[in-house]
């Protein structure tokens, strides 16, 4: 059991925290793949592979990670029923689902052909990831659908429907940290990109963003929520309203 007084928002701040660190990593991706597109240029030099190439970490980043992270936190902001609550919550991780595939799909162009590529273990945990999330997607959209006949069921699997979502969230985290170090490390052996300049350190700075906003995901989605009026203090039970609907 835990106590809290009405008048802290630790939810509130938790889900700020988790806007700016999404916003900073937006910027700095962004920054990245428009300012230095040398970096993102491939032996072929054309125009259509560099697109492949610069989609890819848009699509994994603002498409897959931070629209997923989002969507694990409609719970904690959007109001209504908890109807609405859960088809947000899927509309959004269907957003993230095709990102994460059609960013996959962008590495598949220009290459020869889809074994020859697998290669690294950022390729093999991203395909990890993106698979656990897909089963993980596809069991909430049938559970949606079939909400009076699975209820039973559906209660029994939630922990584990929490356990699987944030799990493959954080593998997603990780997979794009192994991404970025990657390309920085190829770029630096090649390089193309010194040790000490900005782009290294827009790099950086961006994998420090996405290990923040990760942890504030998580914890967000882990702490209990906030159910009392302006002046009281009540006591909720952390097992029971924790991560529910
Ligand atoms: C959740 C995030 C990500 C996932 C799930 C993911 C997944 C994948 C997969 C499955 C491949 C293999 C495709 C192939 O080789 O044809 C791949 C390749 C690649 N990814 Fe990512 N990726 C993510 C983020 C990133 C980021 C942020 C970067 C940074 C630039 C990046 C850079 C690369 C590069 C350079 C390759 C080609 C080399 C290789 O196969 O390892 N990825 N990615």
């Amino acid at each position: 059991m835990i106590a809290m007084a009405a008048n802290t928002k630790p939810t509130f701040s938790l889900l700020l925290l988790a806007r700016l660190s999404a916003t900073l990593v937006a910027i700095l991706l962004l920054s990245w793949a428009l300012y230095f597109t040398t970096s993102f240029l491939p032996h072929t030099l054309s125009q259509r592979d560099l697109i492949y190439s610069v989609l890819h970490p848009l699509l994994m980043v603002i498409g897959f990670i931070l629209i997923s992270g989002e969507a694990i936190l409609v719970p904690r902001w959007l109001p209504g029923s908890r109807k609405r609550k859960k088809m947000v919550h899927l509309w959004l991780q269907g957003v993230a689902l095709t990102s994460a595939i059609f960013g996959i799909w962008t590495k598949f162009q220009g290459r020869e052909g889809v074994i020859a590529n697998f290669f690294s273990l950022h390729s093999w945990m991203g395909l990890l990831c993106v698979s656990l999330f897909g089963a993980q997607w596809l069991m909430g959209f049938l559970s949606f659908w079939h909400r009076g006949e699975v209820r039973m069921t559906r209660i029994r699997f939630l922990p584990w429907h929490v356990f699987l979502g944030l799990y493959t969230y954080g593998l997603a985290v990780v997979t794009a940290e192994t991404g970025l170090l990657e390309k920085l490390t190829f770029l630096q052996t090649k390089g193309v990109v010194l040790k000490h300049c900005t782009e290294s350190l827009i790099v950086n700075c961006l994998g420090l963003g996405l290990a923040t906003l990760c942890g504030v995901v998580i914890l967000t989605a882990v702490s209990p929520k906030q159910y009392q009026s302006s002046h009281t203090t009540k006591v909720v039970n952390s097992n029971s309203k924790c991560l529910t609907f």
